[in-house]
């Protein structure tokens, strides 16, 4: 049986790059999960004594302090640097980016909208920068009732549609003088999905590796059992059944964005145990 991995799968950028900031940080405390995977953060613990907060009211004797991917409030950054621990940033350069425009714009006197979920902590972070009006809306139909001013800048929570995005854009055109668009959507969510619709098409069994409560693996599993009925979503490799591969000739295999590398290595390498 061939055992095929998606062109695009597991950890995007963003968390790659703050995992490898943990690893070097050792002996530090992130602020709320890095990841949504509890196996990655419980190898964070053992092996480099990463901790996990749920706030920056809960540091105490911490040193150093991890902020993650999806960044934190404008204020909390600033406790946290009138504070003596030291900061390490790992939040995600295009999670930044949405930051720096809400900051600049509003201090040009523009009205601000961010397309996305308000109660995401990347969103609050986001928010937090604009200085002066900012409204957070998942749907257009959220700003009838609002008097916006004459010019308004627009960004994206980074693991939206853009599809939602251009409707919340083609309905301020409508609204206000002057719109300045910036499309801070992140692909990597998207470019994971692509590639698994593009490999379940052709594999006859799908293996879908990810941590049950992670909605984009969840969202994997479901594209992939639209295109290949024998779809399975797995934690890790313990959960895989040899009667799955019974006169399978093509085994195709995802993973979640915050599925680690290691898990998905001794999936296929059980897998592939299985032919012997
Ligand atoms: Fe960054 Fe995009 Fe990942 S915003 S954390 S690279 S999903």
């Amino acid at each position: 049986m061939k055992i095929e991995l998606a062109n695009s799968y597991g950890f995007c950028f963003g968390v790659k790059r703050a995992i490898k900031i943990a690893e070097n940080a050792k002996d530090a405390a992130t602020i709320g999960p890095l990841i949504h995977n509890n196996e990655e953060i419980n190898r964070l613990k053992i092996n480099f004594n990463v901790k996990t907060l749920e706030g920056i009211s809960e540091i105490t004797e911490e040193k150093k302090a991890i902020i993650r991917t999806h960044g934190i409030t404008k204020n909390d950054l600033s406790k946290l640097k009138n504070s003596d621990i030291k900061i390490i940033d790992a939040t995600c350069p295009f999670v930044t980016k949405p930051q720096q425009i809400c900051e600049k714009m509003s201090k040009e006197g523009y009205d601000i909208v961010i397309f996305g979920d308000e109660n995401h902590p990347e969103v609050k972070g986001v928010k937090s920068y604009a200085d002066g009006k900012v409204y957070v809306v998942l749907d257009e139909s959220e700003l009838d009732n609002i008097k916006l001013s004459q010019k308004v800048a627009v960004v994206s929570q980074t693991t939206r549609k853009v599809e939602k995005f251009m409707q919340i854009v083609n309905y301020l055109m409508l609204k206000t003088k002057e719109v300045r668009v910036f499309n801070t959507i992140c692909n990597a969510t998207f470019e994971n999905q692509e590639a698994v619709k593009e490999l379940a098409e052709r594999a006859d069994i799908m293996i879908i590796i990810g941590g049950k409560n992670s909605s984009n693996t969840k969202q994997l599993y479901l594209i992939s059992k639209n295109f290949c009925n024998d779809s399975y979503l797995i934690e890790n490799e313990s959960e895989l059944n040899e009667e799955w591969f019974r006169n399978k000739n093509h085994c195709g295999v995802s993973a979640g964005a915050s599925t680690p590398d290691w898990i998905i290595q001794n999936v296929v390498k059980k897998i592939e145990d299985f032919k012997n």
